[in-house]
């Protein structure tokens, strides 16, 4: 039976306490910027994480839908490129993970060897994989850990010597700012070993309506899901943000290619936040940047590979060119 790992030497996720201290510390940083920011990884608590879920289902958020279309027409070729030998499949940032069962489903139809290893920092993720796939499929060999991507990525380091294939769906990687992302792939480059696989999500550069209408849906989940930052401040911090005075504002940036969204307080007003024994006094449309989600070229995606230790091995679109799957190989000569 499957059982959450809390990953040894993860101090930061051992603990609900912990967990606390660091959301405490990285809320009390942003909101002391000049330019107020608070990070998207706080996105994803109970209700958060609901809203997501319910987002990826939307029509208007075209992510999930072309990535589908993409695992279903490549999951073959992966299964023959895997080949015989035993494996780690191992995804950072799960989710709830209905993307990846199109590929756990045809790995066992296959009769492939591997362990699926999903590394989250939400629990409430973890548990829902657990529970779901015990249901769907009891045969799976399922790892989950309870860490940060490189804490669990150092744990499967010293407790495997399999061949691994990580997966990083969605367009996670957007969520970083160029120099973050190049940080972060020489960083997995380095946690990997020669001959690994990686498979990763990008959101492509398109019409700027889709993208305005997908991180601003009609029914407003998008706003709900943003908002429920602050009550997370509220009910975890112990604050008093008005939630009827601040809206949600999503817009595309032409330079940078990303999709930026803001929490704007909608009149001056001052905030209060115990658990930091703070008043923060926000103006009238005064931004707290909550989220980038890059959009890239083709081309960029290429070099990003190059630039951080990795081959290209194969693309893959959907037939709207909306978005690409990428899969590298780190270099056998690092
Ligand atoms: C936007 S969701 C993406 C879910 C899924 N990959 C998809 O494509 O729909 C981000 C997921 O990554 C997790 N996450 C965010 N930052 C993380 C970090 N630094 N380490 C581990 N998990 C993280 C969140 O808890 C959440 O499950």
């Amino acid at each position: 039976m499957s059982r959450v790992i809390d990953v040894p030497g993860s101090a930061d996720f051992e603990s609900c306490h912990d967990e606390l201290n660091e959301f405490r510390r990285d809320v009390l940083a942003g909101l002391n910027k000049p330019q107020k920011q608070i990070q998207s990884k706080y996105f994803y608590d109970e209700h958060g994480s609901e809203l997501f879920n319910q987002i990826t289902r939307h029509p208007d958020y075209y992510l999930t839908q072309c990535e589908i279309e993409i695992l279903n027409n490549c999951k073959n070729r992966l299964a023959r490129l895997l080949g015989s030998h035993p494996f780690n499949l191992v995804e950072l940032g799960p989710g709830e993970g209905i993307k990846t069962q199109l590929l756990i489903n045809e790995f066992l139809h296959e009769s492939l060897n591997f362990n699926y290893l999903p590394i989250d920092i939400s629990k409430k993720y973890l548990y829902m994989i657990i529970n779901d796939f015990r249901e769907k499929q009891p045969r799976l060999k399922l790892t989950p850990l309870h860490a940060d991507y490189f804490r669990g990525l150092e744990w499967l380091r010293k407790n495997s010597q399999n061949r691994n294939l990580i997966l990083f769906l969605g367009s996670s990687i957007g969520n970083f700012d160029p120099v973050i992302t190049l940080e972060f792939l020489h960083h997995l480059c380095n946690s990997l070993n020669p001959g690994d696989y990686v498979f990763l999500g990008f959101d492509l550069r398109k019409n700027v309506d889709v993208l305005m209408s997908a991180y601003d849906d009609i029914d407003g989940i998008t706003r709900d899901f943003n908002l429920n930052l602050l009550k997370r401040i509220n009910r975890e911090l112990n604050a008093d943000f008005n939630i009827e005075k601040f809206g949600h504002y999503a817009t595309y940036n032409v330079y940078t290619g990303a999709m930026e969204s803001y929490l704007i307080s909608m009149e001056p007003q001052i905030v209060t936040i115990e658990a930091l024994e703070k008043s923060f006094s926000f103006d009238s449309i005064e931004p707290i940047h909550v989220e980038y989600s890059h959009k890239y070229l083709p081309s960029q995606i290429d070099q990003l590979a190059q630039e951080t230790g990795f081959v290209i091995v194969d693309k893959f679109t959907d037939s709207r060119n909306y978005f690409m799957d990428t899969l590298w190989q780190v270099k056998e000569q690092k």
